[in-house]
């Protein structure tokens, strides 16, 4: 179709027509009205557009060629509002009226623009002429109108919510939502209608990534034409229908992340030219049918996540698919890994995480090119010298295996890798040395047996670094100043010993610093306000002595709420599992998941020896939700500060020697779920009132020097007690903000959000630009 308008493009001809070019500056003008966008300015894509100039002429605008008539054919107008900006503008659907006007269109792209509202049904009913509908990525509510399956020429439908992942993007709004309520993001909902099936000419239907409920409607089957069908990321619940196999004409088959049940239909056999097969995330079960892989033209075939969906151990595979992409997540597959994966020369992604493998890494597979290898949680037990063959490797990830001996030096020689898991084995000896040139920007070995110095010979590129759980000893070592754009730094749970050296403070770009559970002793420099990026810091359970430092009040990134959308811009995004930070939250160790990292703000000095009394400053950190100063020596009072801690939700001062009442100004932490001021010397009432009327947990007030409140029916004498709260408000306050906590389970892995720089792949140019970010996201499951 495309090439088609080139051609007829270069015949030069008559203007536009006047009242076509008329509405369309109207539209621009709605438009940057709508969204503070400047004409000026010229990164706007609409500044071409200029009532003195032939609007054949204008960027994003392709007219007819015909010899009487130049009528705009095509527009282009997809991005014309910047997603990466901190608070997305929301532009109303009603922006689009005066294009309803040209009804001359063939061809229409208006995704990624954040338009909201409903789809305007009867202004769609004016293009009759459309072949071409591309509404991706917009933020449309409520159903499908009518008119859109009037519209008898379309070959491409594309309605889904996003061009990410669905999951993704939905996450990370969700995050936002956490705290920035005023962001909505709607779904197109309800049933797919029958009428769909009106549309008879379609060839590509896309309705990701919406909140459709129920059947996949049968009329879709009749639609002969139907080359790309992806519903995925929805609500639909059904069998695969049976007749899903008389779409031969169907390459791409996207059913994933629904609920849909059942076998997976022996009709899709039929599917000659299927490319890409899309079930994971369902209710499937079953086992896998063999014959999948006699099926010629497949190269992406994607079927992990369906819990009772098993893989025939017994089968003998002989492919005639050359697969590309290929997920068999939590399939059962048993014994070695497959042998006839070999075969698979193009394969560039492979899953097979969350089976029972065992035995080795075969060397056939670090021969291959593969660029993404998921074998996490299997029992595979040997890693071979050469695995440093895989030369094409940007993912690697064997977490959760039975791995020992050395990690294989070779693996440095990978200077694609971006992501290496090797967490949760056996591995012993120290981290092989990685070139400071490399790319890997993310590096778990924590929960090995790995010991000697604290390894810092890794890539300058690092942002992520777990080494918790294993066996490090001696002090920091100096170079970790080296890693100068490392953002999260796990040693929990080592031997490490020695001072807090001041050239940690360095690091300025550092967000998470965990060293709990370590020998470090001395005191806590003033220096470590200049971690001006520091949000979650836990230095629990060590040897620190000394005063908490007055600087901590300075620490900017608690004070600060963060905003996780504005980082998006110009990245690349993909989903990978890996471990989560395991943290003290609310008296239990919780895995805080990766991709929630970035809302958190946590500050834990428990267990050491610190002593002196409680800055005042500590108070100004209102982006905190956690603070644990438990098990030290503090004395003095509590600040009546902490009453500006907003955020917070959990308070632990238990087992020190703080003196005198809980202050009053407790009662504005709206969001507090757990105050624990157990072994002290506090006296006097409890504070009545907001979250504090819930706080009644008598243990979290044992042991002080007379405490008394209705929380832990003690009743205070007579002159200190106001009314008794009503039983009745008791209960409003109780659930009220319960909700508000995030309560994770205990969990050792999480999706978590990678964001890295486009600069770090080299991947082969995709044939459509949007095209690879959709299918490449919705392919990582
Ligand atoms: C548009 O800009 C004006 C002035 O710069 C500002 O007052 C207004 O809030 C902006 N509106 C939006 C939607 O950003
Ligand atoms: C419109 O285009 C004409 C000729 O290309 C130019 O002279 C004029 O400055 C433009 N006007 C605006 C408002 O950009
Ligand atoms: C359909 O087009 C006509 C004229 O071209 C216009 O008057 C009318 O407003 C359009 N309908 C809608 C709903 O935009
Ligand atoms: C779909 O397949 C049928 C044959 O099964 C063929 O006649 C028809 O042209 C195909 N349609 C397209 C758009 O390729
Ligand atoms: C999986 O199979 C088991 C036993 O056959 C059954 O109890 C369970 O409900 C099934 N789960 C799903 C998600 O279908
Ligand atoms: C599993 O594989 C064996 C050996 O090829 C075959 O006999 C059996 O029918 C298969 N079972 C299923 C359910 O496909
Ligand atoms: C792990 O490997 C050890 C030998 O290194 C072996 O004894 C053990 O059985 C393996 N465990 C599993 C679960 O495969
Ligand atoms: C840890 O290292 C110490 C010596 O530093 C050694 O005695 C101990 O056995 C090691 N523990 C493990 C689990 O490797
Ligand atoms: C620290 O880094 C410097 C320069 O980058 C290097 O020469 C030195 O060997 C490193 N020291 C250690 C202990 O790795
Ligand atoms: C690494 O850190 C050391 C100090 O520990 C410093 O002398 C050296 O210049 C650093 N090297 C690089 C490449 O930054
Ligand atoms: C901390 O910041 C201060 C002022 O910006 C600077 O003088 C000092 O050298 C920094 N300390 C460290 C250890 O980076
Ligand atoms: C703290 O130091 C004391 C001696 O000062 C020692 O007995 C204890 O083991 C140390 N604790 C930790 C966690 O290193």
């Amino acid at each position: 179709m495309y090439a088609l308008f080139m051609m007829f493009f270069i015949i030069p001809s008559l203007c536009c027509p006047e009242d076509q070019k008329q509405v369309l500056l109207q539209f621009k003008s709605l438009f940057i009205k709508a969204t503070n966008s400047s004409s000026e300015d010229p990164f706007f894509a609409l500044t071409s557009w200029n009532g003195s100039s032939d609007c054949c002429k204008w960027d994003r605008v392709m007219c007819s060629s015909q010899s009487n008539s130049r009528a705009v054919i095509a527009l282009y107008l997809d991005s014309l509002v910047s997603i990466s900006s901190s608070e997305p503008i929301l532009v109303d659907s009603m922006v689009l009226a005066p294009l309803f006007q040209v009804k001359s269109l063939i061809y229409l792209d208006i995704y990624s623009n954040n338009l909201h509202g409903k789809i305007p049904g009867k202004g769609f009913a004016n293009l009759s002429k459309l072949v071409h509908l591309d509404m991706l990525l917009n933020n449309f509510k409520g159903s499908i109108p009518p008119q859109i399956f009037h519209l008898k020429n379309l070959q491409y439908l594309d309605l889904s919510s996003n061009a990410l992942n669905g999951n993704l993007i939905q996450e990370m709004f969700s995050l936002q939502n956490m705290r920035v309520l005023k962001l909505e993001l709607n779904f197109l909902e309800g049933n797919i209608p029958e009428e769909i099936g009106n549309l008879r000419k379609l060839q590509q239907l896309s309705l990701r990534s919406n909140k459709f409920v129920g059947e996949i409607p049968s009329s879709i089957l009749s639609l002969k034409d139907l080359k790309e069908l992806d519903l995925g990321d929805n609500l639909l619940i059904m069998e695969i229908p049976v007749e899903i196999g008389d779409l031969t004409n169907i390459t791409t088959l996207a059913l994933s992340d629904n609920k849909l049940s059942g076998g997976i239909p022996s009709s899709i056999q039929k599917l000659s030219k299927l490319e890409t097969l899309q079930l994971q995330n369902n209710l499937l079960s079953g086992k896998i049918p063999s014959w999948l892989f006699d099926i010629k033209s497949l190269k992406n075939l994607f079927l992990g996540g369906n819990k009772n969906l098993t893989w025939n151990n017994t089968a003998k595979i002989v492919p005639k698919c050359m697969l590309s992409e290929l997920s068999l997540l939590s399939c059962g597959l048993a014994g070695t890994i497959p042998d006839w994966l070999s075969t698979q020369k193009s394969l560039v992604y492979l899953d097979l995480s969350k089976n029972k493998l065992e035995g080795p890494f075969p060397l056939w597979l670090a021969e291959m090119e593969i660029g993404n290898i998921f074998l996490s949680d299997n029992q595979l037990s040997e890693l071979p010298e050469n695995v440093g063959d895989a030369s094409k490797l940007m993912i690697l990830m064997l977490a959760g295996n039975n791995f020992s001996g050395k990690i294989p030096a070779s693996i440095t020689n990978i200077y694609r890798l971006l992501l290496l898991d090797l967490a949760r084995n056996r591995f012993t000896g120290n981290s092989p040395v990685f070139a400071p040139d490399a790319l890997l920007a993310v590096t778990d070995l924590s929960y090995n047996e790995l010991s000697g110095e604290v390894p810092v010979t890794f890539s300058q590129e690092t942002r992520i670094l777990f080494l918790g759980n294993n066996n490090f000893s001696g002090n920091l070592p100096r170079n970790l100043t080296n890693l100068s754009k490392l953002e999260q730094l796990d040693l929990h749970d080592n031997k490490i010993s020695g001072e807090l050296p001041r050239f940690l403070f360095q690091i300025s770009t550092l967000q998470i610093l965990s060293l709990s559970n370590n020998s470090l002793q001395g005191s806590i420099p003033d220096e470590i306000a200049n971690l001006t990026s520091l949000r979650i810091l836990d230095v629990s359970n060590n040897n620190l002595t000394g005063e908490i430092p007055v600087k901590f009040g300075n620490m900017v990134a608690m004070i600060e709420t963060p905003n996780t959308l504005s980082t998006i811009s110009d990245m690349f995004t993909f989903l990978v599992e890996i471990n989560d930070l395991v943290v003290n939250w609310k008296k239990s160790k919780q895995g805080l998941s990766s991709h929630s990292l970035d809302i958190y703000s946590l500050l834990d000095l428990s267990k050491n020896k610190l002593y002196g009394e409680i800055p005042n400053s500590l108070g100004s950190l209102n982006g905190l939700k956690l603070l644990n100063i438990s098990y030290n020596n503090i004395s003095g009072n509590i600040p009546a500060s902490f009453g500006n801690l907003e955020s917070l939700e959990s308070l632990d001062l238990s087992h020190n020697q703080l003196s005198g009442q809980i202050p009053e100004t407790l009662v504005n932490l709206q969001q507090l779920t757990n105050l624990d001021v157990s072994n002290n010397k506090l006296e006097g009432k409890i504070p009545v009132g907001g979250q504090m009327d819930t706080m009644d947990n008598p243990s979290y007030y044992a042991n002080n020097s007379g405490l008394c409140g209705m929380q832990i029916s003690n009743p205070c004498p007579i002159e200190m007690s106001p009314a008794m709260p009503q039983e009745d408000e008791k209960i409003a306050a109780w659930f009220s903000w319960e909700g508000v906590g995030i309560g994770y389970s205990v969990g050792f892995f999480s999706t978590v959000l990678i964001i890295f720089s486009t600069g770090y792949f080299h991947v082969a140019p995709p044939p459509r630009r949007r095209r690879r970010r959709l299918n490449g996201l919705s392919s990582i499951p």
